[in-house]
């Protein structure tokens, strides 16, 4: 039985930018709509959230309206804000609550109770928010502060997160924040809010004040491209494939994985079909035999969220791949390099590890197996597509995750994977 994946696809809105659309349009006075808001599972975290702290909201399919107010008009939740597996949910929301005037508390599951928060505390605190926490972790606390000030921020880790965060404090702060990337991280914030941003020595700054008006943000959400990627790489490894992706986000800080698979050789094409305020477009992909490359340095926040399904496509691949620079993969929903290297021998890879990524030397042949996706929904799906490359059977112990960026995938996966 041979798999192969023909036909259209389309995406439901991208997380980033869904996760966006709703807290920006929470803080917004007025009515915004979202068309292809994407109700996973994460951005349904920050959507309940928003309604604890008293925005109205309506959800009808993938069309989004919230009915927003300017957070001194938020009220104080009766109960602790749950983010669910969302770290986007849990740092950007802190930016705002963290300037409020009310007491509150955020928390979030087993996984991202590990995951670091001293990133975000720590700035927050410089600006004058009363954050208590357990070892810089959730659940976190934030007690009224009286004046917040703003502050220049050199990001110490390359993180959207923290970087949004930031600048969502600084709306309501004294004085302007200045944010300084050294290494440019998604900037979906900047864009949507159009804050000011200039470079200067070889930094990006992004500035947000209390002046800064918050525009008109309705907009039709692009689709997501690390949801798309998984059928990218389906596409790209099953012989006889040929696959139509429409209005997908091509925003140029996330599409590093085409440039990535570009370079290995891929026949992807592309066409921009929307520039303003987030580009997106259609790519064509087809089935190729394809080259393995070193990956590292400052492409690595733009991959961030492909890595796990790359190492998949690397071991179908000819030659050497290596990837490094990528640490931050330790604290993402699993540890992905551990995730990635221990399944990945789990189906007979020869896989070396590194404290900052890992190398494969490709193509070599999978075999069947059990796959511990630790909760993580990008590591269940890399795997899931792993399934359509083995004879023998690939067992996830638990793709119940993946509902939390892409409830659809299975559904998009039969629509489009014929057996002949
Ligand atoms: C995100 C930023 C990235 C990414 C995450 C979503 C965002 O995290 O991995 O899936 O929406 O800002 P970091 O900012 O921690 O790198």
């Amino acid at each position: 039985m041979k798999n192969k994946i023909e036909g259209v696809l389309s995406f439901s809105g991208d997380k980033s930018i869904s996760h966006r659309a709703a807290l920006f349009a929470g803080i917004r006075r007025g009515i915004s709509v979202f068309e292809n808001f994407n109700p996973n599972k994460d951005c349904m975290a920050t959507l309940f959230c928003l309604r604890s702290l008293g925005v109205e909201w309506q959800l009808e399919g993938h069309k989004l309206t919230v009915r927003g107010r300017h957070p001194n008009d938020w009220k104080k939740p009766d109960n602790h804000l749950d983010a669910r597996n969302s770290g986007t949910t849990t740092r950007l929301l802190s930016g705002i609550l963290a300037t409020r005037a009310f007491e509150s508390q955020i928390d979030g599951d087993i996984s991202l109770r590990q995951r670091p928060m001293g990133r975000i505390i720590d700035p927050l605190t410089e600006m004058g928010a009363k954050i208590k926490s357990s070892d810089k972790k959730l659940p976190l606390h934030f007690y009224p502060a009286p004046k917040m000030k703003g502050i220049n921020y050199r990001l110490p880790v390359a993180s959207a997160q923290v970087k949004s965060c930031i600048l969502l404090a600084g709306l309501f702060s004294d004085g302007p924040t200045r944010v300084i990337e050294k290494i440019p991280t998604r900037d979906h914030t900047e864009r949507m809010l159009r804050l000011p941003l200039y470079n200067r020595d070889g930094n990006r700054i992004i500035e947000s004040s209390a002046k800064q008006i918050i525009p008109d943000l309705s907009m039709t959400i692009p689709g997501d491209i690390s949801s798309a990627s998984f059928f990218i790489a389906a596409a790209l490894l099953l012989k006889g494939s040929a696959l139509t992706i429409k209005n997908v986000s091509l925003n140029p800080t996330r599409s590093g994985i085409l440039n990535i698979l570009k370079q290995m050789g891929a026949p992807i094409e592309i066409e921009e079909t929307n520039s303003f305020p987030e580009p997106s477009g259609n790519i064509f992909i087809k089935y190729s035999s394809l080259n393995n490359i070193r990956i590292q340095g400052a492409i690595i926040p733009n991959i961030i969220d492909e890595i796990p399904i790359l190492a998949l496509i690397a071991t179908q691949s000819e030659g050497r791949f290596e990837l490094r620079d990528a640490k931050e993969l330790r604290f993402k929903e699993s540890d992905r390099i551990r995730a990635i290297v221990d399944n990945l021998r789990q189906l007979g890879v020869n896989i070396d590890e590194y404290d900052d990524g890992f190398a494969i030397n490709g193509p070599q042949k999978l075999k069947g197996g059990r796959i511990e996706t630790h909760r993580d929904h990008r590591i269940a799906m890399t795997f899931a597509i792993a399934g359509l490359l083995t004879r023998s059977e690939i067992i996830l112990d638990d793709d119940s995750c993946i509902g939390v960026s892409f409830p659809g995938f299975y559904d998009a996966l039969k629509k489009v994977l014929t057996n002949e």
